[in-house]
């Protein structure tokens, strides 16, 4: 059974309240309708409540409004001193004080907080790596996988597993540790790149762990078991993976885990746990949200999965999705005893992004694709001096003649917003600090399908150190296939 945030105990309401929160005019026009880049076009500003605007116009440095915004979404019980703010006693921890908020911007706040699932990380066992398996991998990797090897070890062990098959299994850092710590186990490592295999290929050898305890298989992994699945390409592509990992398994139960299986992969994932009879057990962490497809005519098996959420028609837009990739609750904290921040920061990048769209859309000047589509380019020395070097640059970049656009327009906008760089910043930490919301939604619908299709123990388990790792949600769930033994 999930667990849900605090104030809910019933899974039906909370499915609700979460579809109702993020089909409401703001949430929409926060996460997606109004791109941040896009916010002088559309006076963005001006869109949200103006008791949140006035309130915040009267604060002189934005950068407290952000604190406050980001941690208002802070889990209670995970708050605690973090490294940059050990100059900081924690009473003062608090950028603004919340009862001089707008009573709606408080009740919106406590809203997001309220309907986002428990992240901080439930306890559980852990391995310690030794050197020979960390050699390879930054902290982090280090963090998750001496916590997700010995979750899947111990429900191998409850379960009674000994065939693991680790889809987008990468450099093989979870796998080969596996194979590694628990010479009975068998793996299967399957992954759609090529690179990828080779190292965790490489890795294994090293190790002197042998082919007969992992091995590796390169495909593209769509679908799921082939019964549910698009196109009648990714069906048989499917069922002929389905196949090949039977005939790997040679009858034993299989349990299908991914660190970090991306975009799409976690859905093709559930997909396969429900409908291949040999893999009884299940643990997948997702990431990478922006490469989510969703659901439409050409993708029938789109996001959302599961009966309930298409029923109550949910949908995300592709700027939610990327919300759903953020984590500014683990934003350094600002030191805001200095000065004002400086003129070459982060936000007045923003704002000179938001001004640059807002000059081509004025002249009609045609780019092609979205404000958030636009090819990249990077901020070089001097680019920042004025918004005349940064469009400059820019329009070089994008291939516009720059003769369209004179220096005294340049000078004009610079003069227009000048002071907006707060307003800018504001607008996009409102739009990020949505993130948890857009990973409830998508953890519920993955947790939902489950449900709905013979999963049982089905949990959302924040399985690492949301600090650490931000993408901590593991979907775990088994089924008794009486026909398997
Ligand atoms: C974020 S990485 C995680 C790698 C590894 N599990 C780890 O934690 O280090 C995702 C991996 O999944 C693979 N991948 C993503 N989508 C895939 C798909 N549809 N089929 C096969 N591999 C896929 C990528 O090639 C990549 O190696």
């Amino acid at each position: 059974m999930i667990t849900l945030p605090g104030s809910y105990s019933n899974i039906d309401t909370y499915a609700e309240d979460l579809s109702r929160f993020i089909d409401s005019p703001l949430f929409r026009q926060i996460t997606g309708d109004i791109h941040v880049n896009d916010a002088l076009i559309y006076n963005a500003w001006e869109a949200l409540p103006a008791e949140w605007t006035a309130w915040w116009s009267s604060i002189p440095d934005h950068r407290l409004v952000q604190q406050d915004l980001v941690d208002s979404i802070e889990e209670l019980s995970t708050i605690s001193p973090t490294k940059n703010e050990t100059n900081n006693n924690n009473e003062n921890r608090r950028a603004l004080n919340p009862s001089d908020r707008p009573e709606s911007l408080t009740t919106w706040l406590r809203t997001m907080q309220s309907l986002s699932l428990p992240r901080s990380q439930r306890p559980g066992p852990t391995i310690d790596l030794p050197p020979v398996l960390t050699g390879r991998m930054k902290t982090k990797k280090i963090a998750e996988v001496s916590t997700a090897a010995a979750y899947i070890h111990h429900v191998c062990e409850t379960k009674n597993i000994t065939h693991i098959i680790d889809m987008g299994s990468g450099q093989g850092y979870l796998c080969v540790s596996l194979a590694y710590l628990f010479p009975h186990l068998r793996i299967l490592a399957i992954d759609g790149s090529e690179t990828q295999l080779a190292a965790s290929r490489a890795a294994a050898a090293s190790l002197g762990v042998p082919e007969q305890r992992i091995q590796h298989l390169r495909r593209f992994i769509e679908g799921g078991g082939g019964r549910s699945s698009s196109s009648s390409s990714s069906a048989s592509a499917a069922s002929s993976l389905t196949e090949e990992m039977a005939a790997w398994a040679a009858g034993e139960k299989c349990m299908l885990v991914g660190l970090h299986a991306c975009g799409n992969l976690s859905e093709h994932m559930l997909r396969f746990f429900v409908e291949a009879p040999f893999i009884t057990c299940l643990g997948t962490v997702g990431c990478c949200y922006n490469h989510i497809v969703p659901r439409s005519a050409a993708c029938p098996d789109g996001f959302p999965i599961s009966e309930k959420m298409r029923g109550q028609g949910v949908q995300l837009s592709a700027t939610a999705l990327m919300t759903g990739c953020q984590a500014p609750n683990n934003w350094e904290r600002a030191d805001l005893s200095g000065e004002k921040e400086s003129s070459s920061d982060y936000s007045k990048r923003r704002l000179y992004r938001a001004v640059l769209e807002k000059i081509l859309f004025d002249k009609g000047i045609e780019v092609g694709g979205t404000a958030d589509k636009r090819p990249v380019w990077g901020v070089r020395k001097g680019d920042m001096d004025s918004l005349a070097s940064f469009t400059r640059r820019a329009v070089s970049c994008l291939g516009i003649d720059g003769v369209r656009i004179t220096d005294e327009e340049l000078a004009a906008y610079e003069d227009r917003y000048r002071g907006h760089s707060g307003r800018i910043a504001i607008l996009w930490t409102l739009s990020v600090m949505c993130c948890k919301i857009v990973e409830s939604v998508i953890a519920l619908d993955r947790y939902l399908f489950l449900t709905e299709n013979g999963g049982e123990e089905v949990e959302v388990l924040p399985i690492f150190d949301y600090r650490i790792s931000p993408r901590n949600l593991m979907l775990i769930a088994c089924k008794n296939n009486k026909s398997n033994r």
